[in-house]
């Protein structure tokens, strides 16, 4: 049974204040989430969309350390940044405010006391790596040391990268602190844990069974948590930057960044509407919705809630349409290696056109799965329906009438079959787009509305009114009626997607009042209202604006290179003799399987020509094992046996590794026997 509810609570994931935002943010959370908030308040309903800064975290401490400058410099440069940049995207939060903020302060100091006296935390002493030169204890990342299993000297504190496999800071061989270079201490020291293990049953429930409804990625994602068993989770942190946790006896110790942060929520909420927050997160007929990216669910549907649950008071989201990444032209978006469209960037490349980045990410919208940006996809869908199909109904609708009729809306006369048909095309639109934008698809629910303007476009060069000019003003008449009420639905459809030319159009069409369910009429438009003059709402994007943006992704590439080869240099020179002790052999794939339980471990059986043997390897995200299998590849032979996640590895195949780590096995270039030596 589908709920009825009165209002509905926009959330928008809280961008980290350490970097400006680029297009997989605005793809992933933020322009589905203004679509979706646009479309309700154009129906009239109520609604609330809240953003916000999130401006705690460890990235956050580091970046400011390494500027010299406090956390709170950092905050407020990139605060401001990314706030500017929302609004000229015309993304219409009701309020985007900050984690910093004193009433944010005061909400999640007061949440975290209130579980605290309920007896909702479990209190434990650990021991925790301390950088006494520094005086400050380490959070995982910022310890590096030498990998237990593959002896990798660049393994971090929470996982080797070289081997896959996730580490306790304590496993690691050698530890020194990122820091200061020194080596770390353990230290006991008290924190506060949230039982999950005790929601798991009515997060079970909650998710698994009632919320069936939810996108396949993101009910896949919380069933593989939920089933593997959820555990206590720490939620504070030795570290000076955060929301101090306030209890007795807690000096130090701040409030993990994800504890605070999804508070953060709620803290605006309460900044916008003091004396109302309550009733849009306790009022049950309060649906709110999480707009979020992949890489926040287990968040925002199993910590958060269960947070949420334990306070008592507070309602769950009805959904949490999470999007996929976004990756551009074929790699994914990294803010270290500047691989990204910032978006105050393309507001200096492309002043003017928010519109048509919002139309190519929300038709390329990674909803299902990862999807790709492309600059000539960029392009093409500007040109070919943007400009050839949108702009140019609308433009030769406006100026047809101002050319047969002064520019006033003439009079429908008889309709003709033909015009029937046409009105009978568009009226089931209303009902889909809403059908699918109730859904969260809104890609589809744009590609809708685009429909409609093909609709026009059709009925246009079909009719061709330009031609009945001399013979009958009549029908031209009518033809450009039922046009010009064709544009003024465009108005209204596009006003989620288009924010900036759905204004423009109405202007152009005269339009003062328009909601939601005026879709699918033919009578927006009174006979005799008086257009303004034509404006066009979108031009042609040259070749020449096209290649300048990728000429500057290539810049990026070389300059990334580089800075690789620094960071990666080719290693001193060894003796021939030094050479001669590698044994490199062939071997034929027989079997290949993924180790259980290690996302990066994949095990071979080898043909090497001599009985077989065992291989493990840490390539499995970069090939499915089905693929590997009959394929000839390159092994050290006569590396000394090791144990990886307890299999016994009999060897080391051979793999390059690019700048991005993307890792490409090695094969002879014909085939060759087994057991062959590689020289
Ligand atoms: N800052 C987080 C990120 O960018 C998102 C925080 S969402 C919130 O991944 F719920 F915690 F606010
Ligand atoms: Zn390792």
């Amino acid at each position: 049974m589908e709920k009825k509810f009165k209002r509905t609570l926009v959330t928008t994931a809280l961008p980290y204040a350490n970097g400006p935002v680029h297009i997989g943010h605005l793809a992933g959370v933020y322009v589905p989430a203004d679509i979706y908030a646009r479309y309700l308040r154009l129906k009239g309903e109520e609604v609330l969309m809240i953003g916000g800064s999130d401006e705690h975290g460890v990235p956050i401490t580091i970046k400011a350390r390494k500027e010299g400058v406090t956390p709170q410099d950092i905050v407020d440069r990139y605060h401001t940044i990314i706030k500017d940049s929302f609004a000229e995207f015309g993304i219409s939060f009701d309020i985007y405010s900050r984690t910093s903020s004193k009433i944010h302060y005061e909400t999640a100091s007061d949440f975290f006391r209130k579980l605290y006296d309920k007896g909702e935390f479990i209190e434990k002493v650990s021991q925790q790596y301390y950088d006494e030169e520094a005086q400050q204890f380490l959070a995982d990342r910022y310890i590096t040391g030498t990998c237990p299993h593959c002896r990798n000297e660049r393994a971090y504190g929470d996982q080797c990268e070289a081997c896959g496999t996730s580490l306790n800071a304590t496993d690691l061989i050698d530890p020194k602190s990122a820091i200061s270079g020194s080596k770390p201490v353990l230290r006991d020291t008290k924190h506060w844990y949230l039982p999950l293990d005790k929601w798991e049953p009515y997060l079970r429930q909650w998710i698994l069974e009632e919320h069936k409804e939810w996108r396949p990625n993101v009910y896949g994602q919380c069933k593989s948590w939920i089933d593997m068993g959820l555990q206590p989770r720490a939620v504070s942190r030795d570290l000076d930057w955060g929301v101090p946790v306030p209890v007795e006896g807690a000096d130090g110790k701040v409030l993990y960044v994800w504890f605070d942060a999804p508070i953060g929520y709620i803290s605006n909420t309460k900044e916008l509407l003091p004396e109302s927050w309550e009733k849009w997160w306790k009022d049950p007929e309060t649906k709110m919705i999480h707009f979020i990216g992949k890489d926040n669910i287990v968040f925002h549907c199993i910590v958060f809630p269960a947070m949420l649950k334990a306070e008592g008071s507070y309602n769950l989201p009805e959904n949490v349409p999470a999007n996929e990444f976004l990756n551009l032209e074929g790699d994914k978006i990294s803010t270290s290696r500047n691989w990204a469209v910032w978006l105050h960037e393309y507001l200096r490349d492309f002043p003017g056109k928010q519109d048509v980045l919002r139309y190519v990410l929300t038709a390329n919208a990674p909803e299902t799965k990862d999807n790709d940006f492309t600059w000539r996809d960029f392009q093409a869908r500007n040109n070919n329906e943007l400009v050839a199909i949108l702009g140019n109904f609308i433009n030769r609708s406006v100026v047809l009438t101002y050319k047969y009729f002064d520019g006033k809306v003439p009079a429908a006369g008889e309709l003709t079959d033909y015009d029937r048909e046409t009105l009978a095309e568009f009226a089931n639109v209303k009902a889909t787009v809403e059908n699918l934008l109730d859904n969260y698809r809104f890609r589809d629910a744009q590609k809708e509305a685009m429909n409609l303007a093909r609709i026009g476009n059709k009925y246009l060069a079909d009719t061709e009114p330009w031609k009945l000019a001399k013979t009958d003003m009549e029908r031209v008449a009518t033809i450009l009626n039922l046009a010009l009420q064709i544009s003024a639905n465009l108005a209204i459809a596009f006003e989620p997607f288009l924010p900036f030319s759905a204004a423009k159009l109405r202007t152009m069409l005269g339009m003062n009042e328009f909601c939601w369910e005026q879709l699918g009429r033919t009578d927006l438009l009174a006979e005799g209202t008086q257009l303004a003059t034509a404006e066009l709402l979108f031009e042609k994007i040259e070749d020449a604006t096209i290649e300048a943006q990728l000429q500057k992704l290539e810049d990026t590439k070389k300059a990334n290179q580089l800075a690789e080869h620094k960071a990666n240099p080719i290693r001193e020179n060894i003796e021939f003799d030094d050479f001669m002790k590698l044994d490199i052999r062939v071997g034929k794939v027989l079997e290949c399987t993924k180790v259980p339980k290690a996302d990066k471990l994949l095990q071979f059986r080898i043909d090497d020509g001599l009985g077989g043997r065992t291989i493990v390897s840490g390539i499995a995200k970069h090939y499915a094992p089905e693929d590997l299998v009959g394929k000839n590849v390159c092994f050290i032979a006569n590396l000394a046996p090791r144990k990886l996640r307890g299999i016994e590895s009999q060897g080391m195949i051979l793999s390059a590794e690019d700048a991005d780590g993307r890792l490409v096995v090695i094969t002879p270039a014909d085939e060759v026997k087994p057991g062959s030596e590689v020289k």
